[in-house]
């Protein structure tokens, strides 16, 4: 048997070198004649081993990482093509403690298959939940999604099923799946690596909306900063086309389902539903006023739903394995699996896919293991940059929706970002409002003025200017904010400010010797 080399192509392992390692095996390969298949697979979400490479053996695949280029001779010598021993030797990669504690439901396939091979994605329970959907009326799948307590991952933790009754309920000539793919939180990239890892997942999960609500085409609408990512799709869409799993007859069945890639315009507010809706029909990304609810009038007019990558990619297992298998995961009414993302100033930063419940001090210290600079970890934000700031007293918090939104916090996109004792939360906290008015599509005042104003306060308070009326002034405006705002984004910038005033008082006392340092 020819031996199979896995060298990831996801762009997390590329930024890492992963090209140039496998350049080296391919020139390794070639000096010494052995013949081998390279098969350029996903990221698993070890980020901190990777480039991680694996081979095929007859005991099962052992990996090696993180590999560099001057790694690849003495890889060669020590016989890695049969998984011998070498100082990047991690084992069989299930074993890895990463990934061992992890429950991979939506990510099962992501960094083991070969992402274009469609084969390979049926050989590992690909579309069983499609072939389910084409079999049952449109209601029933909805009620399985439903049953499954199936959330959008997004950001807003709306049920999936209840929006995709109320496009189901509407009549329409024609109706739309948008997939938002705009990923903008800080320390997210679970919809990147699902699209470079496994697109077939969320082709599928697209087909089974379409086929639930009678929408026949679909968008998935990704950020530009992702060529890879929209390379990819480009590709497993054009594959799953002349498979038949796309087009006038989804695997034979009298279903119609099509759909496209549409690249995003590079603003953070486009990941806003209706900013998005806007975008994708060449207008200036803008946030339109609800109601009407995109469901009920979305893109160009018509009934849409609007759904993240993981909450599609997430329809499928639940139509192959049900609505009570997905559902047995999780706490409260966190159902299911989420694909936690840690970042920022973090040993072990990857992707971890695990039922809801883990406590934030799990995460960090546990799984993360801790800071990768050592030092203590001061304040984790959780949910991207409207995401409040969690402080070591916060960590007993499960990662919960509930328990999020009963702290002042927000789970979001399962963004982590990890911070040290040497974070100033008071430029943190600046850095919130100064992103707010960078961000904001401008439509309406609390956010566009507010958050001006709001910098502007907090370099007051920064320099010792009427601190403690300036900060009650900050405070003020972070409830005009939250409440008069007409989208999240200037709705939920008061929940970093505030996290930080409230969590790290010390760092907002007036500190004469920073101002004369400064
Ligand atoms: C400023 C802003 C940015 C957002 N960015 C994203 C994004 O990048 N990706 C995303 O899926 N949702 C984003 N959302 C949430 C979407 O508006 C929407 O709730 C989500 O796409 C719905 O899908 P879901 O129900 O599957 O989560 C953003 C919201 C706001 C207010
Ligand atoms: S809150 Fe900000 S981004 Fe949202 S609609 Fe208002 S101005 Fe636009």
């Amino acid at each position: 048997m020819i031996p199979r080399i896995y060298i990831p192509a996801d762009s997390g392992a590329l930024a890492l070198g992963a090209e140039k390692v496998a350049r080296a095996i391919e020139k390794e390969l070639k000096e010494r004649g052995v013949e081998a298949k390279i098969v350029r697979n996903g990221s698993r979400g070890a980020y901190f081993l990777e480039p991680m490479v694996e081979v095929a053996t007859a005991e099962g695949r052992v990996a090696y990482g993180p590999v560099k280029p001057s790694d690849v001779k003495s890889l060669f010598d020590s016989g890695f093509l049969k998984g011998g021993h070498h100082k990047r030797w991690l084992g069989a990669p299930d074993k890895i403690p990463f990934l061992a504690k992890q429950t991979r439901l939506t990510f099962a396939r992501c960094g083991v298959i070969d992402p274009l091979s469609l084969d390979s994605y049926k050989s590992h329970g690909g579309l069983k939940g499609l072939e389910n959907a084409v079999a049952m009326a449109p209601a029933d799948i909805v009620s399985q999604v439903t049953e499954s307590g199936l959330r959008g991952r997004g950001g807003a933790g709306f049920p999936t099923g209840i929006k995709w009754k109320t496009v189901l309920d509407t009549a329409g000539d024609r109706k739309y799946i948008v997939c938002n793919a705009d990923e903008g939180d800080s320390a997210t990239f679970a919809d990147r690596m699902i699209m470079e890892g496994d697109p077939f997942v969320l082709i599928e999960g697209m087909a089974i909306a379409g086929i639930a609500t009678g929408a026949t085409k679909g968008f998935v609408y990704i950020r530009s900063e992702y060529p890879h990512a929209v390379a990819t799709m480009n590709k497993a869409v054009a594959i799953a086309r002349k498979a038949g799993v796309l087009g006038v007859n989804v695997l034979g069945s009298p279903n119609a389902f099509d759909m496209e890639i549409r690249v995003g315009a590079g603003a953070y507010v486009c990941g806003e539903e209706t900013s998005l809706l806007n975008s994708l029909e060449g207008k200036r990304g803008v946030v339109r006023a609800k109601p009407p609810l995109p469901a009920i009038q979305g893109l160009f007019g018509k009934p849409t739903v609007i759904n993240n990558v993981i909450s599609l990619a997430s329809v499928p297992i639940i139509m192959d394995k049900g609505a009570a298998y997905y559902k047995d995961f999780g706490m409260g009414r966190s159902r299911g699996t989420i694909p936690i993302q840690i970042a920022g100033n973090v040993k072990h930063g990857g992707l971890f896919e695990t039922a809801f419940g883990l406590t934030l001090g799990e995460i960090v210290d546990e799984i993360g293991g801790g800071t990768a600079s050592g030092r203590p970890v001061k304040a984790v934000q959780v949910g991207g940059p409207l995401g409040a700031y969690f402080p070591r007293a916060l960590f007993d918090t499960p990662f919960d929706y509930e328990a999020f939104a009963a702290k002042d916090g927000l789970i979001g996109h399962a963004g982590l970002t990890v911070f040290d004792d040497t974070a100033d939360m008071m430029k943190q906290a600046r850095f919130a409002m100064e992103f707010c008015a960078i961000e904001s599509c401008g439509k309406c005042t609390p956010c566009r003025i507010g958050s001006t104003r709001g910098v502007e306060v907090l370099d007051k308070v920064a320099a010792g200017i009427e601190a403690e009326k300036n900060l009650a002034l900050v405070t003020d405006l972070c409830n005009t904010m939250k409440f008069g705002s007409l989208c999240a984004l200037g709705g939920f910038t008061p929940y970093p400010v505030m996290s930080s005033i409230t969590h790290f008082p010390e760092d907002f006392k007036p500190a004469p010797a920073r101002v004369a340092a400064e």
